[in-house]
Parts: structure tokens; C-alpha cells; sequence
């Protein structure tokens, strides 16, 4: 089998919901022109899910997803959105471990393999996010600091799940800084990513899509999309720009 190509924008906390209207209404017609292999997933904000899944609805390229959930399935937790809200919008995806999740909202590797969990036990795909920060690259030791991130979050899946799993590597030192990764160095990551994943879900590894994401633009995407072992991209800046977004999601063609 081979993998699917994932281009995904993440809005963070971006738009209103005029603009996200906007955005979304832009996205909607410019997709029918778009010749893509990718499929195209929109991290929105919480809110904004329904409405932007119904826009969606009949939509075969466009899907919609969350950019996090809480683990528990309901209950005292006051502020916080379940896996099964997020189902029933009509959202399909759920973003797992971003790093501005893990730096600024103290989350772990222990609350991400929770988080994971949950999302691929209620029948929803899920997109993890590994990434080193710039003292961990300073120090080489990426490839130990992605391992620990994967093997936290992934060690304990059903093996059944996998096809419901893509991985975004992000390195934090990429992220919204204009800064991008080489080609050379999203291979290399990327290809150490497909190994270590094989050792922890097995052979069925070969077809998780693994994604790039950090500063990610019209202009430097193909190039990174072209290298053997990226699936596409998860687009922060990009995304809130109906036409950028549009001509990197035209890049997977
Ligand atoms: P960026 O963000 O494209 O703005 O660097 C990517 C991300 O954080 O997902």
C-alpha cells in the first residue's frame, strides 16, 4: 500500500469568525480547481468545527480537524473539549502534541500518549506532532529526542489503530521562524522516523504518513515534499492565506 500525501494547516489562534468564514469559503472554491494527490485536512479553531465540517461535508479532498482534545471522556473539566464533542462535529482529525502545546500548556509525553489513545480508540484519525528544539539540535541529540517522543506516545497503541495515525516531524527551531529545515535534514529525520516507528508498531509502519512542518511556504515546499520520506506538510503561516495554502496544496500533484 502506499502512503497517503497529508497537507494540513494548522490556525492555531488565528481568525475570527468572519475570517475563518472567509478563509474557508475561499478554500472551498479554489479546491475545485486544485489538482492534488494530497488530501487536504484544516486544523480550525474548536468553533469553528462544525461549521467548517459542514462546509466540508461533500467536499473529497477537504476534511476538518481539531488542534487538541482532552483524554478523559467527560466530566469536571472545566475549559476543556472531549474526543467525542470533537467526533460529533463532524471533525475528523485531531492534532496530538503540538510543541506550543507542550512548551506553553506544560503538556507530557505521558498526557500526549493519553490524548492519542483516546483519539484513535474513538475511530478518529490522529496526527502526532514529534520535534526538537534548537538546544536539543545544537546538541545532536535530535534523533534521541524524537525516539523518547514516539516511543511515549505510540508505545502502548493496538496495533489496529495504525492506519488511523500520521506523524508531523516539526522541529521547534522551524516553527513560525522563517527558518526551515534543509531537504537534507527533513530526509534524514524523516527516514529515522520510518525506522523507529517500524520498531515500535512493527512491518505495517511503511504506511504512516509522516508530514513536515515548520515554515513550510509556497516557495520551499516542493522541494521538501519531493524528499523520499515526506508525505506532506503541516502549514502554520501559510495556511491563514487562501492562495499560499492553495498553491502548496497544488504542490502534491
Ligand atoms: P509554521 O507553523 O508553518 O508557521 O512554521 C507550523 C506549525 O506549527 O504547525
Amino acid at each position: 500500500m502506499s502512503r497517503n500525501k497529508i497537507i494540513a494547516a494548522n490556525w492555531k489562534m488565528n481568525l475570527n469568525i468572519i475570517q475563518a468564514q472567509k478563509l474557508t469559503s475561499q478554500l472551498k472554491k479554489n479546491s475545485s480547481k486544485i489538482k492534488t494527490k494530497a488530501e487536504v485536512v484544516l486544523f480550525t479553531n474548536s468553533i469553528y468545527l462544525s461549521k467548517a465540517s459542514a462546509e466540508f461535508k461533500k467536499s473529497t479532498k477537504i476534511c476538518v480537524g481539531a488542534q487538541n482534545c482532552y483524554f478523559e471522556k467527560s466530566g469536571a473539566f472545566t475549559g476543556e473539549i472531549s474526543v467525542d464533542m470533537i467526533k460529533s462535529s463532524g471533525a475528523k482529525w485531531i492534532l496530538c502534541g503540538h510543541s506550543e502545546r507542550r512548551m506553553l500548556f506544560g503538556e507530557t509525553d505521558e498526557m500526549i500518549a493519553k490524548k492519542v489513545s483516546a483519539v484513535l480508540e474513538s475511530g478518529l484519525k490522529m496526527m502526532l506532532c514529534v520535534g526538537e528544539d534548537l538546544a536539543c539540535r545544537k546538541k545532536n541529540q535530535q534523533n534521541k529526542k524524537v525516539a523518547e517522543q514516539l516511543s511515549i506516545a505510540l508505545g502502548g497503541i493496538d496495533k489496529k489503530y495504525i492506519n488511523s495515525i500520521a506523524i508531523a516531524y516539526e522541529p521547534v527551531w522551524a516553527i513560525g521562524t522563517g527558518v526551515t529545515a534543509t531537504a537534507a535534514q527533513v530526509q534524514e529525520m524523516h527516514s529515522f522516523i520510518r525506522k523507529n516507528i517500524q520498531e515500535i508498531v512493527g512491518k505495517k509502519a511503511k504506511d504512516i504518513s509522516i508530514v513536515y512542518g515548520g515554515s513550510c511556504n509556497p516557495s520551499n515546499a516542493k522541494e521538501i515534499f519531493f524528499c523520499k520520506d515526506v508525505d506532506g506538510g503541516l502549514i502554520g503561516g501559510a495556511s491563514l492565506d487562501a492562495d499560499s495554502f492553495s498553491k502548496i496544496i497544488a504542490s502534491i500533484s
